[in-house]
């Protein structure tokens, strides 16, 4: 496996819409090599998620798993692999929470999301599978899916006054405070 050069914010790559996954290509060693180096890169750089795009690859490909040390959630996410996948949000409801994202690297930005969505994908065997998520395994899936769409998060801020770089924001956050 291989850990794979990230592409950052400015590269065209990154705002270019993906094509899909055909059911062939995914059964290429090629494209299951892709998949286990976009998990090593997601491993590498503590990323909770890692989208086809953001290694050069232009296809509709994303991979997510939430470590249950992770601060902004209550549940771990298992390693998923989402090929092709597709959202709907179920209900209106939004909600705001911290975002950054590997390509846009030591920033982060209040991000509003959907709160709740179903979700349909195949599996890396090429197996369709859904999943209903919340919270913050619902705002990965968006944020991967929006990346697959040549959208980044800051696209779905509220204006730019939240965003700050980690350090800072780790540095004058009140001790539990909310
Ligand atoms: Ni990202």
């Amino acid at each position: 496996m291989s850990i794979l050069k990230v592409a950052r914010l400015g590269h065209p790559v990154l705002r270019s819409p993906s094509r899909p996954v055909t059911p062939a290509e995914l059964a290429t060693p090629d494209l299951q090599r892709l998949i286990d180096d976009m998990i090593e890169t997601m491993y590498e750089y503590d990323g909770v998620g890692v989208a086809a795009p953001q290694v050069h690859v232009g296809l509709r490909l994303a991979v997510l798993e939430v470590p249950e040390s992770d601060e902004r959630t209550r549940e771990a996410v298992p390693l998923t692999v989402l090929v092709n996948p597709e959202i709907k949000p179920m209900g209106p409801e939004l909600e705001i929470g911290w975002e950054g994202c590997l390509s846009i690297p030591d920033l982060r930005g209040q991000t509003p999301r959907f709160s709740r969505l179903s979700l349909s994908a195949l599996d890396r065997d090429g197996k369709a599978f859904t999943l209903e998520a919340a919270g913050f395994h619902a705002r990965v899936i968006q944020h991967e899916c929006d990346h697959l769409d040549g959208r980044v998060y800051l696209d779905r801020m509220d204006g730019m006054r939240t965003l700050s770089y980690q350090h800072e924001l780790e540095r004058h956050a009140l001790p539990h405070g909310d």
